[in-house]
């Protein structure tokens, strides 16, 4: 593979915005998943990563979305989170309106450089009010298309699913109008541990963003300062997978230990390069 063989790969976007405004079910609803319903307390904990399949313009198109905890505590993680970004779906409550981690999660995407979509959630509630959203955000640079300025705001309701499809497809735009998403899948992997922790079962298990290349069973890597060879490749939705490639975010088995989230992550030649780089970020 030549470094300039470059395809066109899904968009990145991270979904951040003030805790319980509603991150976690909008991913749930356009995954018809329940990941807010089994989560301790209702708080997002960790970073998840998703890949959801859209029809725009009928063509089938993917999108990557991460999903951020809005507790302050994470706010590091969340920084992270921004780093592998492409677009940042800023999660507004309608009935709540901007809150601390709201800006706090907009000067992430700013501090990242990364095109921001608002989405206004929950306008199936009764005291809903997107227009006081809009204000609001106005303040802090984001101006509404539909004021003359340049973001997209979106009123969406995860509840229902009311503005799922316009969002997509403002993402999806955003996407085909800004940046230039193209990868090299021809190479060995580069990417990121999103996140990553130790199953009683399996060992070390780390989410891994794939940016460029193709990460396959039997490759041998190197996460931080973990190393390790790939046993299992498991999807978002619990398939096992032979390979990942760019913008699919995948788990990865085989580490000898846990990396940190937001380690690098690469594939290298064979297992012993792989133990002499890791030993040599320890
Ligand atoms: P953190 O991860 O803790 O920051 O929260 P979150 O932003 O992921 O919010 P979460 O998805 O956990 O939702 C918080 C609460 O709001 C839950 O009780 C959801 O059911 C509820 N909720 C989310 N979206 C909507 C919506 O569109 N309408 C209504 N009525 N409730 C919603
Ligand atoms: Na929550
Ligand atoms: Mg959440």
């Amino acid at each position: 593979g030549d470094e300039d063989d470059l395809e066109s790969r899904p968009p990145v976007v991270t979904v951040m915005g003030h805790v319980d405004h509603g991150k976690t079910r909008l991913l749930d609803t356009l995954r018809k998943s329940n990941v807010a319903g089994k989560e301790a307390g209702g708080i997002t904990q960790a970073i998840g990563a998703y890949q959801v399949e859209t029809e725009v313009d009928s063509n089938e198109r993917a999108i990557t979305f991460i999903d951020t905890p809005g507790h302050e505590a994470f706010t590091a993680m969340r920084a992270r989170g921004a780093k592998s970004t492409d677009i940042a779906v800023l999660v507004v409550a309608a009935d709540d309106g901007v809150m601390p981690q709201t800006i706090e999660a907009l000067n992430h995407a700013k501090a990242a450089d990364v095109p921001v979509v608002v989405a206004v959630n929950k306008i199936d509630k009764e005291s809903a009010d997107p227009t006081r959203v809009r204000g609001q955000l106005s303040e802090f640079g984001l101006v509404p298309e539909e004021y003359g300025g340049d973001t997209q705001f979106i009123d969406v309701s995860a509840a229902t699913g009311q503005g799922l499809d316009e969002l997509l497809e403002a993402i999806v735009l955003t996407a085909d109008a800004a940046l230039d998403l193209r990868a090299n899948p021809d190479m060995p992997a580069q990417g990121v541990a999103i996140e990553a922790h130790l199953d009683k079962g399996r060992g070390p298990v780390a989410t891994v963003l794939v940016h460029r290349g193709t990460l396959r069973i039997g490759d041998s890597i190197v996460a931080g300062s973990a190393h390790g060879r790939v046993r299992a490749l498991i999807s978002d939705t619990g398939e096992t997978l032979e390979q990942a490639e760019p913008s699919r975010p995948v788990q990865v088995l085989g580490l000898t230990s846990v990396p940190g989230a937001g380690d690098n992550v690469l594939v290298v030649d064979d297992d012993r390069m792989a133990r002499q780089i890791a030993d040599k970020r320890a």
